[in-house]
């Protein structure tokens, strides 16, 4: 796709993006509808997503906002790892572009408490979050999503991983891991959320070959047979059976 080519060539530099776009417009190298297609693209989750913290890379946030845009009649999008909603913005953002149904929404799990529990690495990050906003991660993830105008699309499931997976009732086209890290946790969401997959659906796990736990997970399920790597997006592995 144009802005999988584009995004590559710019090492996923997104302003570099824009300007690679409008030179092959003037140049007849691309068509005005791609061109304003894919500037539109990328200019929607970018700016949805420029003030809320988080870990997820440009080519990640793409990768979650154009598959959610592309996703067909092939389930819900269940998220698992909201944190303050960079990655649910993107989902919820492909939606809304999608001009999917109303009833379309993003099942946002997290069980929002702070410090979160697995990631290590969290301070109020990059000091761009205040210790009061740290202290109140789900009023700040509400915050961000009537920020980006997309709180219809996102439905908030507080609670652990273990205890959402079953309540699921429906088929599942976009499952995106990012919760617990641990060995534990992650093999537990992929069997456990895996189960509620559509057979056309995909799982999207965060922080392959950057989390040992989340690595030996997926290599070992993998070798098991149980999924198919299809392709690797910066540190997204995403899954097929
Ligand atoms: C790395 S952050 C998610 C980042 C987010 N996807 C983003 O794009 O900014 C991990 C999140 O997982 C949540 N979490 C931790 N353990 C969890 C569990 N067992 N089930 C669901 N969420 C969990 C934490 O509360 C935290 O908000």
């Amino acid at each position: 796709m144009l802005v999988d080519r584009l995004t590559q060539t710019c090492e996923g530099d997104t302003t570099q993006v824009v300007e690679v776009l409008s030179m092959e417009l003037q140049h007849g190298i691309i068509a005005e509808n791609d061109a304003a297609n894919s500037a539109c693209v990328i200019s929607d989750w970018r700016s949805c997503i420029a003030d809320i913290p988080g870990w997820l890379k440009d080519e990640e946030a793409a990768l979650l906002y154009e598959s959610a845009q592309a996703l067909s009649d092939h389930g819900r999008i269940v998220e698992i790892g909201s944190f303050l909603g960079r990655s649910t913005v993107c989902l919820a953002c492909g939606l809304e572009k999608a001009s999917r149904p109303a009833r379309e929404t993003v099942l946002a799990i997290d069980p929002h408490v702070h410090p979160p529990t697995v990631h290590p690495q969290y301070e109020p990050i990059q000091g761009r979050t205040t210790e009061a906003d740290a202290a109140n991660p789900r009023g700040v993830f509400e915050a961000n999503l009537v920020r980006a105008e997309l709180q219809h699309r996102v439905e908030i499931m507080q609670a652990y991983s273990v205890d959402a997976a079953k309540r699921i009732d429906q088929p599942c086209g976009l499952i995106f891991i990012d919760g617990d890290h641990s060995y534990k946790s992650a093999s537990g969401d992929l069997a456990a959320f895996g189960k509620h997959l559509h057979p056309k659906g995909r799982i999207f796990m965060h922080d392959y070959k950057s989390w040992d736990g989340v690595t030996q997970a997926v290599d070992e399920a993998v070798s098991r047979d149980e999924w198919t790597i299809e392709r690797v997006v910066q540190s997204i592995a995403v899954l097929r059976r």
